[in-house]
């Protein structure tokens, strides 16, 4: 009888390498070695399924997935202005879901028994893995053998080196941990651990340090429908690609930068780098056309439930019930947030200088002060008596009592 099958999510990396190998001599498996490109900038998709095979994968997929992330997870988070402690954009916990649901349909396709990934114990994402599949696939078995096995990096590498696995050459050399896609990268690990500590440069690659960004600002005009951007200075784009300029564009003048202390679901405070200049440039143009559309009590509602919209991604349960709910009421809000934002790059910061729309709630009439005003200001003096009445009420009480303010 041939063996239980186990579909592993694979990135090329040293841990999933010798995952590969782990799982077969431990598990008594096989190993389908599943690739899930979400812009991380994979060169070759070729050389990273041969590279599968080579560590010892009896099957190895590579699946591009740039568009259906963008489309099916970049934009829903745009919507929501996703950001984790008012910070974080979300970066890897969104491309998680993608993957398990990758994993899952190879999984089906191989007539597997199981999924495995290459997370440690200590982070979020084993967390994500395993209740996505608990999700979609609750009948697979979840493996987690980096976490199981427990072993340091360097142990690790002498590992797969006595067995002849091979180990992606950089793995010796690169002192953090990262993870990127399409909205954003993320750096942890090493000196970073010191949180007094100022990153060095070399953590960054797609950004410029404020002191060599350019003289010069750029200027850019993003057009969004429903809530979406669909073009970039009046050429419209597929929102993969409009993402990809804009965080090239964007991280020219050092935009999305982030240095943060967060809490991670399992109870530890890490610190954590990102640079997500494509992400930020998206949200703050966003966020400054709803200001401009959306009704107040509406707006005020929706910045109640981007947190905990946030959050719930944040901490794996992309696929619950209250995330596809809080996308209805997402996608409702978004219904008239449609127009153009002009946004500065600049010496670190996209700064939004404009914004126009043909479904405004901003009225020129009801805003000036000047002689084409038409705000009936006489409203406002019965407007404020019968606002203040509580107070007033209270306050005189409190006189009567003795207790003046
Ligand atoms: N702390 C971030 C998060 O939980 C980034 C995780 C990066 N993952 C990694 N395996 N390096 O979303």
């Amino acid at each position: 009888m041939s063996k239980p099958r186990i579909v592993l999510a694979y990135s090329g990396g040293l841990d999933t390498s010798v995952a590969i190998e782990w799982l077969k001599e431990h598990k008594n498996v096989e190993v389908v070695a599943c690739a899930v490109d979400v812009g991380q900038g994979i060169d070759d998709l070729d050389e990273i399924r041969q590279r599968g095979l080579d560590c010892g994968a009896v099957e190895s997929v590579v699946v591009d997935a740039r568009q259906e992330f963008a489309e099916q997870f970049i934009a829903p988070a745009l919507k929501a202005n996703a950001m984790y402690m008012n910070k974080y954009p979300l970066v890897s916990a969104l491309s998680r879901p993608l993957i398990v649901k990758h994993l899952v349909r190879v999984a089906r396709e191989t007539d597997a028994a199981g999924v495995a990934h290459g997370c440690t114990g200590k982070g979020n994402d084993q967390v994500r893995f395993e209740v996505g599949t608990m999700c979609l696939a609750p009948d697979l078995e979840n493996l987690a053998p980096i976490r199981e096995w427990g072993l340091t990096r360097d142990a690790a590498i002498d590992w797969a080196i006595e067995r002849g696995i091979p180990i992606p050459i950089k793995s010796k050399q690169s002192p953090y941990s990262i993870d990127e896609n399409a909205w954003g990268r993320t750096a942890e690990c090493g000196i970073l651990e010191d949180p007094w500590a100022q990153p060095p440069e070399d953590v960054f690659e797609r950004t410029v340090s404020v002191a060599d960004a350019p003289d010069e600002p750029d200027e850019l005009i993003l057009t969004f429908e429903q809530g979406l951007p669909v073009a970039v200075d009046g050429q419209r784009m597929p929102l993969a690609e409009l993402v990809a300029h804009l965080d090239e564009r964007a991280g020219r003048h050092g935009v999305g930068r982030i240095d943060m202390i967060e809490d991670r679901l399992v109870g530890i405070k890490s610190r954590e780098l990102y640079e997500c200049p494509g992400a930020i440039t998206l949200i703050t143009a966003h966020r400054d056309l709803e200001d401009l559309c959306l009704e107040q009590e509406l707006a005020e509602h929706k910045r109640s439930e981007e947190g905990r919209y946030a959050q719930l991604i944040y901490n794996g349960l992309w696929w619950g019930p209250l995330k596809s709910a809080l996308d209805a009421f997402m996608d409702a809000a978004n219904s008239y947030v449609s127009g153009e934002v002009r946004v500065q790059l600049f010496k670190g910061h996209a700064t939004v200088v404009g914004r126009r729309s043909d479904v405004a709630l901003y009225s020129y009439e009801m805003a000036t002060y000047d002689e084409d005003d038409q705000f009936d200001q006489t409203l406002a003096e019965g407007f404020v008596k019968l606002w203040g009445l509580p107070l007033k009420t209270w306050a005189a009480r409190a006189a009567n009592q003795g207790k003046g303010l």
